[in-house]
């Protein structure tokens, strides 16, 4: 049965082991799997709702680009589904929007969810995900709580490895520079695919990445997963450092925090870093190890530090 309207509430995540690259542009279908963690508290609230105006109607702190691939993603439901509704859509993230926090994962998730309530699809939960992923390859991803990793397959999908309360982590937000990044995720992997030397390189050892952390998470081998974590972060900037032109999302503050989190792990602090397309670094550490980290943080170059743990249940509410 189909709602009058929806309100979806959906968790960014990070990946720790990163997807950087698509096998087609078409539908977000990435190169590689990935594999990653919900962040609880950085979350997206959509409302969803039909509109009589024959059009969809956008209200949000959004750019123009930002709002017309909302819109993409509209078009793409309306054809996928055969359905001609046109939609209310209000959205609103808690977190700066943007700046390499993942909003297009918590804002394309919310959106998947919000349209198959409200007409009604039922989808399972794979075919949710891969709905998702034509909004945003991450977005698949914030379907679920917890540990999640994308199955590159033909029509790649998300799929939960373990909930978050099977292994709890905490995970701090260090933003050193909240404003837009300078070049979106989309673009800056088409041109490092296209231009960098060592993208094939970076495709091919992905597998053995994931088969790593897979391993560590089963295991709750904490330093294995912060080895192949960070790893798959510095390849990954390594990959696109090397393009043509090259993408540097770093800044010195960026290093500077990086330099912090060394030092922490291998004076014995359970903690890894890892870094998104922006400069902001995530910091994710057992929860004995929060209040440590979080004193070593208290840094000039962190402008705000966003608190939170491993989780990311989406929630949904219909009217
Ligand atoms: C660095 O999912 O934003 O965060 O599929 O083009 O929307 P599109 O890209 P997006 O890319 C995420 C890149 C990343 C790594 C990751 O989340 O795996």
């Amino acid at each position: 049965m189909s709602a009058s309207k929806v309100i979806v509430s959906a968790a960014a995540n990070v990946a720790l082991i990163k997807y950087w690259g698509k096998a087609n542009t078409r539908g977000n279908q990435p190169a590689t799997g990935s594999l990653s963690i919900g962040l609880d508290d950085l979350r997206t609230t959509t409302t969803l709702s039909f509109s009589a105006s024959g059009s969809d109607t956008i209200h949000a702190d959004l750019d123009e680009k930002s709002c017309q691939r909302l819109i993409s993603f509209l078009d793409h439901a309306r054809v996928t589904y055969r359905v001609d509704s046109h939609f209310e859509v209000t959205t609103h993230n808690n977190f700066p929007t943007g700046a390499g926090l993942a909003s297009s994962a918590s804002g394309f998730a919310a959106m998947a969810m919000a349209v198959d309530a409200l007409l009604g699809l039922q989808l399972s939960p794979t075919d949710l995900t891969r709905l998702a992923r034509t909004g945003s390859g991450s977005a698949a991803r914030s379907v679920f709580d917890g540990y999640v990793e994308v199955v590159p397959e033909e029509d790649a999908y998300a799929a939960q490895i373990m909930p978050s309360n099977d292994w709890p982590m905490d995970v701090l937000v260090a933003v050193t520079d909240a404003g837009p990044k300078a070049i979106g995720s989309t673009e800056a992997m088409k041109i490092t695919a296209s231009t960098s030397d060592y993208y094939a390189s970076w495709v091919e050892s992905h597998a053995d990445d994931i088969a790593t952390a897979k391993a560590a998470l089963a295991a709750r081998d904490f330093e294995k997963l912060a080895d192949v974590s960070e790893q798959s972060c510095l390849k990954m900037h390594a990959t696109m450092m090397t393009s043509q032109p090259p993408i540097l999302y770093w800044r010195p503050e960026t290093l500077e925090i990086i330099e912090r989190v060394r030092s922490l792990r291998a004076g014995g602090t359970p903690a890894f870093f890892t870094i998104d397309a922006g400069p902001q670094v995530k910091v994710v550490c057992l929860p004995e190890a929060a209040a440590t980290v979080k004193d070593a943080l208290d840094l000039k170059s962190v402008s705000q530090l966003i608190e939170t743990k491993v989780g990311g249940q989406p929630t949904i509410q219909t009217a």
